[in-house]
């Protein structure tokens, strides 16, 4: 939404705001007064009704309402990971990401592979039109992902024998400069390296370790500082937001980074859940309290909650019970960061094609319509503080 209309919304919303307080104020009157109360309050009732019934005013009230402006008043930001050929092509997708949303998470096109087909070419125009969407709509933008062991490209991969740890540390870092460089002051939040801790709670086996060494991770975090000295860089992972052998993987290497003064400001929790493997509240609150014992925020960076299909109105409404627990626990750390889910409809989801059986793992169906989970997110964004 432009900045203008943005403007007169708000002003539209305060007028609005002061007439239902004249419609309590004319009620409150009533109740003391000697007004004939059926008329005056109905008369009140039904402006209300019609002011509300035009398309701005319910634009307004929808803005209100919206996940993004109930998370401001939380001093958070909520966003959502974006799959570049919706934004191009859905505007349905555009107006729901604008109006829930922000802060965004390039789903792909940010990656090695996409970014980089060979070592002279970079294709920006897809998270360049990200970065432009974001900044458009007053959203904040988090980089995804400057070293994977997936989406490596090509041209490095096939010729892993031909590198060596300074041939392939000389490409590994023009890439970070390069990347970081371009979007210097505009992308605030980078996962630097992607799931470096496999599935064994070992060091995964990648390229990256094969050729350079150990200390891929630490060079890459430096050399991001370096491109970006006002970036906040994390280390972002899956299946290690409670506590386990993962987790405490995770945790230790991340200490060992920051007692080595790695420049690394925090851990991203990715957060892919299914509906009958729900994360541990206790554990979750444990993590991030150990986390924030070492000075580090802990972001949500991927949050879904797959469901078993038949996809069911009792499945939906257990998942929206699960969302609502993540954020509680999530809200309660004084180390929290941002929160983010792995997209915002079920039409444009990861899940479907990677897991058989699996859907609907997100706030907003298909047609983008809300779903339990939406509401289960705003009323915890709109409960009291104490
Ligand atoms: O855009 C191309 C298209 O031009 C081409 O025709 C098509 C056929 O190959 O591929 C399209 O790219 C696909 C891309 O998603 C965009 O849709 C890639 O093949 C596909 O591999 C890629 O999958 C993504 C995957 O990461 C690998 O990058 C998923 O959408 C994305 O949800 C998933 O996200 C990861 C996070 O980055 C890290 N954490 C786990 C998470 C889920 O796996």
């Amino acid at each position: 939404m432009k900045q203008t209309q943005f403007l007169i919304t708000s002003r539209r919303f305060a007028r609005q705001r002061l007439m239902l307080s004249r419609i309590v104020g004319v009620a409150v009157a009533l109740s003391v007064g000697n007004m004939s109360r059926s008329q005056t309050v109905q008369n009140a009732i039904s402006s209300t009704r019609t002011m509300t019934n035009s398309p701005s005013a319910l634009l307004s009230m929808r803005t209100m309402h919206a996940l993004r402006t109930l998370a401001a008043q939380r001093d958070l930001r909520i966003g959502a990971a974006v799959n570049s050929s919706a934004l191009r092509d859905d505007k349905n997708y555009r107006e729901t990401l604008a109006r829930e949303f922000s802060i965004v998470t390039p789903e792909y096109v940010m990656k090695m592979a996409p970014l980089r087909p060979s070592r002279d070419t970079f294709f920006w125009d897809d998270a360049d039109a990200l970065v432009d969407f974001a900044q458009k709509h007053q959203m904040q933008i988090h980089g995804h992902t400057l070293v994977w062991h997936q989406d490596v490209p090509q041209w490095i991969e096939k010729n892993e024998k031909s590198w060596t740890r300074e041939t392939l540390s000389a490409v590994l870092r023009e890439h970070i400069f390069a990347v970081v460089g371009r979007y210097k002051g505009r992308i605030k939040i980078w996962d630097v390296v992607n799931e470096a801790v496999g599935d064994d709670a070992k060091m995964r086996d990648t390229i990256w370790r094969r050729v350079i060494g150990d200390d891929y991770i630490a060079l890459a975090f430096r050399w991001a500082h370096e491109a970006d000295p006002d970036a906040i860089l994390l280390y972002n992972d899956y299946n290690a937001e409670g506590l386990g052998a993962k987790s405490d993987a995770v945790f230790n290497l991340v200490r060992d980074l920051k007692n080595e003064g790695v420049p690394i400001n925090g851990v991203g929790l990715q957060m892919h859940f299914s509906l009958e493997n729900p994360l541990n509240s206790a554990d979750f609150a444990a993590n991030m309290k150990r986390l924030g014992d070492l000075k580090l925020s802990v972001h949500v960076t991927e949050l879904d909650i797959r469901v078993p299909e038949p996809i069911t109105p009792q499945k939906l409404d257990e998942q929206g019970l699960q969302f609502s627990r993540v954020l509680e626990t999530f809200l309660a750390a004084p180390n929290r960061g941002t929160f983010t889910f792995w997209g915002f409809s079920d039409g444009k989801s990861w899940i479907p094609s990677f897991f058989k059986g699996y859907n609907a793992g997100l706030l907003f169906d298909q047609n983008y319509k809300p779903k339990p989970s939406y509401y289960q997110i705003a009323r915890v964004l709109k409960a009291p503080t104490n």
